[in-house]
């Protein structure tokens, strides 16, 4: 119940889906919370019932980052957690992808029983646009980058402090339509371990959570690759928010003190490790 009393946590992308049952955790746990993101009518929502605070912030613009941090020292003085959790998932405009995954996956495989050689393609890399690739490393790398700098402001000031940075297990498996998504998770799980040292002496914990494919708006639109997913993950099917919540938690906790540079990754046995 009080595995967070009087703690400040600032969750980015916290108006919905995993970010929002975080911030409802944290809140459970007796921490504060303050809820950044693009979409501030659903962040306010959420914040207010939680009795927290809510910002605009766009996590993929340096000012925006900056300028709600400098709010956010002002009037808490102290920050405890941050979970940097925002992102997109890259078909937000590219349904035809996701047509297309479905379509190729169908024809490699009857390609394959029948002549045993693979003539249809995916071709996502060679098709995709600069805008695609910059939005999403924007998003998800510059963003993290931008929370956990500004952050560190307030947190070295007490040399304490928990960040939690959201992977994928796609940064470790690939996936096949996303590589600018794939390319984004893997960097965030290098930026994880490199500040997870650097930040030891100051008693900052840095670690990541890679879920599995959980079920959100992010995944609602992936239709028929649902099936696909399901089919190779052990457990056959989708996690629930809580999943990942409970790992936010445990990793933002005075249970995880000697846990850092570490990713966990609630995933139903899609991808297995040490
Ligand atoms: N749902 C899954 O299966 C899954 C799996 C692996 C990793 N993840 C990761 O978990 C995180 C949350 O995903 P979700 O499923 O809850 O998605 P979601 O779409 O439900 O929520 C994402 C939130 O991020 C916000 N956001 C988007 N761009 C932003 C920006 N530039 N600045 C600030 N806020 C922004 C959105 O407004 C939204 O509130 C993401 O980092 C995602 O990559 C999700």
């Amino acid at each position: 119940m009080n595995r967070l009393k009087n703690k400040i946590a600032l969750i980015t992308g916290g108006a919905k889906g995993l970010g929002a049952s975080i911030a409802q955790h944290f809140f459970n746990e007796g921490a504060e919370v303050i809820i950044c993101d693009i979409n501030i009518d659903k962040a306010q929502k959420t914040a207010n019932k939680l009795n927290g605070n809510a910002y605009y912030m766009d996590v993929s613009n340096s000012s925006s980052v900056q300028n709600v941090f400098r709010k956010i020292e002002t009037k808490f003085k102290h920050l405890d957690i941050l979970v940097n959790n925002a992102g997109i998932n890259g078909f937000e405009k590219r349904q035809d992808l996701l047509d297309e995954r479905i379509k190729i996956n169908n024809q490699q495989s009857k390609e394959f029983s029948e002549t045993g050689k693979i003539e249809s393609h995916f071709d996502v890399t060679v098709n995709m646009s600069d805008e695609e690739w910059i939005t999403m490393i924007s998003i998800y790398l510059n963003g993290t980058f931008f929370c956990t700098r500004e952050a560190l402001k307030i947190m070295n000031n007490i040399n304490k402090g928990s960040i939690i940075n959201m992977g994928s297990v796609l940064g470790t498996t690939g996936g096949p339509s996303s590589p600018h998504y794939s390319a984004a998770k893997a960097a965030i799980l290098g930026f994880t371990r490199a500040t997870a040292r650097e930040l030891a002496s100051r008693n900052i914990r840095v670690n990541a959570i890679a879920p599995g494919y959980i079920d959100t708006d992010m995944t609602s639109s992936l239709g028929d690759v649902k099936k696909i997913v399901k089919s190779g993950t052990p457990m056959k099917k989708f996690g629930e928010v809580e999943d990942i919540s409970w790992a936010a938690v445990y990793l933002a906790s005075e249970e995880a003190k000697f846990v850092t540079g570490q990713t966990l990754s609630p995933n139903g046995g899609f991808v297995m490790s040490q």
